[in-house]
């Protein structure tokens, strides 16, 4: 593990942001965030679980930089809650707050307050600043970064949303320490992702690590942080918008989100519906003569050693879930499109694979 410095930057011109990485990270939230100079006047937009952990804290830093108006708001705790509805009472919120297009929003909590408030920030007033302050291990590692905010409706995940890039994210390591084992374990597979689809020797520090990283060492901790900060920093400066480039981190996401749509977001983490994504496309490469078996076994074998899923209930059907694949927001004229492992750190976007080929390879016994 190298000294890693605490901070990382998105580059992207004007709208450049820091990531801020480090333990007590959110009793310094006001002091950065009167240097970005919003007005006195913020709100912090979390959960009904997360605002009673770090909501004081988090609210004395701020008031104790100046912000003398400060105005807290808690959602529903919950994937089902992740809808326009949702938005909605965000939004009239922070219209009876009477935030205006200098204030701030802070959102407090893991990726789905994130990518519910962040959409809200995108489209109040046609647009406030938005600052993230993540506190699962999935939203440090990744949705909190790179500004893609959205909800859930029928017609499946995140099928509603925008680019919206945050001012500032703010990343308390020591926030970890009162998430569920469960979640831990479900952040653990975006971190999988980073290493399947550009970091081999991040795969390897996974499997060196887990004793340490599921105890939460908190220097393996940061190691994974901010080594897949740093990949996704990366890959979102050079494509914002996912024109080319950032379609890699969806790896695992077609057939995961299929997954979690499926089973109406009850039945599996995000994290964890992408883990088995993350071995069912690994499967659809190999059975492709993309990835040798070697790495496929590896990738199984990485996933299952850190308690995630690499095969799903027997009472899911496999059909209805590959349907719900070629009706994933990246199919263009009908062609379904995956990210798959061509060895580790590489993949490769495929487009067009044929229903019944994805529906044989699901259905054998591997
Ligand atoms: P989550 O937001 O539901 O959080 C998981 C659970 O942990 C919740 O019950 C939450 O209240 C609780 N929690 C959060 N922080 C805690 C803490 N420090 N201590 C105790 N409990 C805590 O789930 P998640 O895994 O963080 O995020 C999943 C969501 O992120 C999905 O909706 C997914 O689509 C989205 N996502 C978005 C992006 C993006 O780029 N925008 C990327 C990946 C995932
Ligand atoms: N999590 C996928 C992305 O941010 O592009």
């Amino acid at each position: 593990m190298n000294n890693l410095t605490n901070n990382l930057t998105v580059n992207l011109g004007a709208r450049s942001y820091e990531i801020s990485i480090e333990t007590g990270a959110i009793d310094s939230l006001g002091e950065k965030l009167s240097s970005l100079g919003f007005s006195k006047k913020i709100a912090v937009v979390s959960n009904k679980t997360v605002f009673p952990l770090y909501g004081q804290r988090v609210t004395q830093s701020l008031v104790k930089a100046g912000f003398d108006e400060v105005y807290p708001y808690e959602i529903d705790d919950g994937e089902v809650f992740k809808d326009l509805r949702h938005v909605e009472s965000v939004l009239n919120r922070m219209f009876k707050i009477g935030l205006d297009r200098k204030s701030a929003i802070v959102v407090l909590g893991g990726g789905v307050v994130g990518d519910l408030a962040g959409f809200a920030a995108s489209i109040y007033m046609r647009g406030i600043a938005l600052v993230q302050v993540p506190t699962t291990l999935l939203s440090q590692v990744d949705s909190s970064v790179g500004g893609k905010t959205g909800v859930n409706n029928i017609f499946g995940k995140n099928m509603i949303g925008t680019f919206y890039q945050p001012r500032f994210v703010c990343i308390d390591t020591d926030t970890l320490k009162t998430l569920p084992m469960r979640e831990l374990r479900a952040g653990i597979a975006e971190v999988i992702k980073y290493g399947i689809i550009k970091d081999a020797v991040l795969f390897q520090f996974l499997k060196d690590n887990r004793e340490k990283i599921l105890s939460q060492d908190s220097a393996a901790l940061k190691h994974i942080i901010h080594t897949s900060c740093r990949t996704k920093a990366d890959v979102v400066s050079k494509d914002e918008r996912e024109s080319g480039l950032r379609e890699i981190l969806n790896c695992g996401h077609t057939a995961g989100h299929a997954l979690e749509t499926m089973t109406q977001y009850t039945q599996y983490l995000h994290g964890e519906a992408v883990a088995w994504g993350m071995y069912a496309e690994a499967r659809l490469a190999a059975a492709l003569g993309l990835l040798p078996n070697a790495a496929i076994r590896e990738i199984k074998d990485l996933i299952e050693g850190y308690g995630l899923p690499t095969s799903i209930s027997e009472d899911i059907e496999i059909e209805p879930l590959v349907d719900a694949m070629i009706y994933d927001k990246k199919t263009v004229a009908g062609a379904i499109k995956f990210v798959l492992p061509t060895e580790i750190g590489k993949v490769k976007i495929i487009k067009g694979i044929e229903k019944e080929f994805i529906l044989s390879v699901l259905k054998s016994e591997i």
